[in-house]
């Protein structure tokens, strides 16, 4: 029997026009091109503009040049899965708002929001995959999109975090093949809560304070009925933003990374020399040039474009993806790997024929 696997029949990006160098970051906080440039190789990044591009617009642009490359119609798609932490709404997700974005009128499209933060785009291709091997669908349209800056402290105490993270979307079609050997030829998906506020935004929330009730976040101590979402003190404190232990991040990125990618290798038979292209999330350069020497790969068998975008969490990957087949980096018949690490702890990895 023919063995039906998944295609990525093509790839895109969106990125928006501003650039913010590390320079341009010195006006509002007390940092510097150097620091940032060694800690984590970021040069400059990209900010969506502020009224009139939203995490799913610079989707719907990366989508768009996605179904066009695939020679397919928006009308074909039959799935969308779409993969961010910093969505338009709180609810509903970005998927339906996607849908709606991109004219698409069809209601028996489902549309699936998935909240793996940076292992976000593994774990949507993993479960894209499922859908397709099983015959469910046949068109779908995988998205990581991010518009950070919305988001980010721009004073000095936010520094730590704000000069990683940039703005942009990476889209792809996915869609069945019988060709021998060819696809997506394993994922592996993992998690670990212990830490999950080490990476986080927790605020706003429905926490009420559990898990942490040595931080003071403003709750009144009162028995009116319902929980609070949001408490003035959060506003005041600037409590409204990411925070990272930046030092677990990193050691625990470069433990994980290898071995997620060790494990593609093992299930599928092959040698880190085999990897025609090792697309790691963009994170730091560091961790990137960490993970490149422990499996012992040469310049040319890694993609890195951080310096450019910085992190962009779900959207890395594709973004990244896409440029390096854009720069004929992926060739058809090339053996290519993603994998993925970031809050949660999740992290994640895949091996593609291409
Ligand atoms: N500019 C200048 N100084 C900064 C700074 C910035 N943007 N951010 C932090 N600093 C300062 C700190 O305040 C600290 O100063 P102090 O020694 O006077 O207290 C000093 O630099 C060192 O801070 P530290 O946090 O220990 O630096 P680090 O070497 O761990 O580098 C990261 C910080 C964030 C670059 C690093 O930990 C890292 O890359 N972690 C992984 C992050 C990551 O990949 N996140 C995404 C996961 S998907």
């Amino acid at each position: 029997m023919t063995m039906i696997r998944t295609r990525i029949k093509s790839i895109a990006h969106y990125v928006p026009e501003h650039v913010v160098t590390n320079h341009d970051l010195t006006k509002y906080m007390d940092t510097s091109d150097e620091w940032i440039r060694e800690r984590t190789g970021i040069e400059e990044r990209r900010y969506a503009h502020k009224h009139k591009e939203t995490t799913t617009t610079m989707a719907a642009r990366a989508a768009e040049k996605a179904i066009q490359q695939a020679g397919i119609s928006k009308e074909d798609i039959d799935f969308i899965i779409f993969a961010t932490l910093s969505p338009d709404y709180y609810f509903p997700g970005c998927g339906v708002l996607l849908q709606r974005e991109l004219g698409i009128t069809n209601t028996e499209v489902g549309a699936l929001d998935i909240r793996n933060q940076c292992s976000g785009f593994v774990y949507g291709l993993s479960v894209a995959d499922k859908f397709i091997q099983t015959g469910t669908y046949k068109n779908i349209l995988l998205v990581g999109s991010e518009k950070h800056s919305m988001g980010l402290d721009f004073r000095t105490e936010g520094r730590g975090v704000t000069v990683i993270f940039g703005d942009g979307a990476g889209a792809c079609i996915l869609q069945p093949t019988e060709e021998e050997g060819r696809g997506v030829l394993t994922t592996h998906l993992h998690s670990d809560g212990t830490n999950a506020e080490e990476l986080a935004m927790i605020n706003p929330g429905s926490h009420g304070g559990y898990h942490l009730d040595d931080v003071d976040f403003g709750y009144p101590d009162s028995n009116d009925p319902g929980g609070i979402f949001v408490t003035q003190k959060m506003v005041d404190d600037h409590m409204l933003g990411p925070n990272m232990t930046g030092q677990l991040v990193f050691k625990t990125a470069v433990t994980k990374f290898p071995a997620v990618i060790q494990e593609a290798l093992d299930a599928t038979g092959y040698q880190s020399s085999d990897i025609d292209m090792l697309i790691p999330h963009q994170a730091n350069l560091r961790i990137s040039a960490f993970v490149q020497k422990k499996l012992g790969l040469r310049d040319d068998q890694v993609y890195n474009n951080i310096q450019k975008y910085g992190n962009t969490t779900a959207a890395s990957i594709p973004i990244a993806m896409s440029e390096a087949h854009e720069e004929g980096k992926i060739k058809d018949g090339d053996l290519v790997c993603i994998a993925a690490f970031g809050s949660g702890f999740t992290w994640g990895s895949a091996l593609i024929r291409w």
